[in-house]
């Protein structure tokens, strides 16, 4: 019998004997901490070509606002016409500070959002946790739009009319893998050169750090890190085309 021969006989064995009775009791701690190492070898291998505040000693959710402050000044986003997408909009926290921060009146800004919370549980947040109103919002700008239900049923009806042209900056903010990867994959072929994505929760290993890397893995995305924040919560990447 081959090597190869062996390797297949043991996994038609763990089938056969449902092996994952004693492997599912350690799936989620050993998961963790196999994403956590691929997270580390990650950072190791793609310097941030920008801002960068690592390491900090404490977590401190302000600091995104100087992630977003650096990338402005860099890249320009607040002196030209941009497109906007937002996915997690919730209170709009973020979604008002880049509305107010760039004024050019040919900037569109799209939000996407259940309106009704979390899909489903994401570590110790409930399914329906952050759920916050869209009328709440209160946001009367006319540049802005805004999309509610889940990503995806809105998402494709909305890029089938979408007519592109303008820089895109890109805000993945929804948390989770589901969300995050099927955003980045249903965007994957409107992304041009210089385009920006932007992460809230880079470093929880099994949800934005995870769905990032399969989607650039898997539909080969070359790209850029152009600044981090908050021991890489924040982060920002521009795609290379
Ligand atoms: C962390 S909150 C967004 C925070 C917001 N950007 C801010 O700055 O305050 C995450 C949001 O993602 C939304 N969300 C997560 N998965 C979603 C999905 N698949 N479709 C629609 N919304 C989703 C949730 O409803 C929630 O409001």
């Amino acid at each position: 019998m081959t090597k190869l021969d062996l390797i297949r006989k043991a996994k038609a064995l763990f089938l056969k004997w449902k092996l994952d009775v004693l492997v599912s009791p350690f799936s989620a701690g050993m998961l963790n901490a196999v994403y956590m190492s691929e997270m580390s070898k990650w950072r190791k291998a793609h310097p941030v070509k920008g801002y960068n505040d690592f390491y900090q000693p404490t977590w401190d959710y302000q600091r995104r606002i100087k992630l977003y402050e650096a990338i402005c000044a860099a890249e320009g986003l607040d002196r030209k016409a941009i497109d906007y997408f937002e996915f997690g909009v919730a209170t709009g926290s973020s979604f008002k500070w880049w509305l107010a921060r760039n004024a050019d009146p040919g900037s569109r800004f799209f939000g996407f959002d259940t309106f009704e919370g979390l899909p489903e549980k994401w570590g110790p947040y409930e399914k329906g946790a952050m759920a916050s109103s869209l009328e709440s919002l209160n946001i009367d700008d006319p540049r802005a739009t805004f999309y509610k239900g889940l990503f995806q049923d809105t998402l494709i009806p909305f890029l089938e009319r979408y007519k592109g042209g303008q820089r895109k900056l890109i805000h993945l903010d929804a948390d989770l893998f589901s969300a995050t990867i099927f955003s980045l994959s249903q965007l994957y072929r409107f992304l041009e050169d210089g385009d920006i994505l932007m992460f809230d929760e880079f470093a929880v290993p099994q949800h934005e750090f995870l769905a990032f890397k399969i989607f650039t893995e898997s539909f080969y995305i070359d790209y850029e890190v152009i600044g981090a924040a908050n021991n890489y919560f924040f982060l920002a990447v521009k795609i290379k085309k």
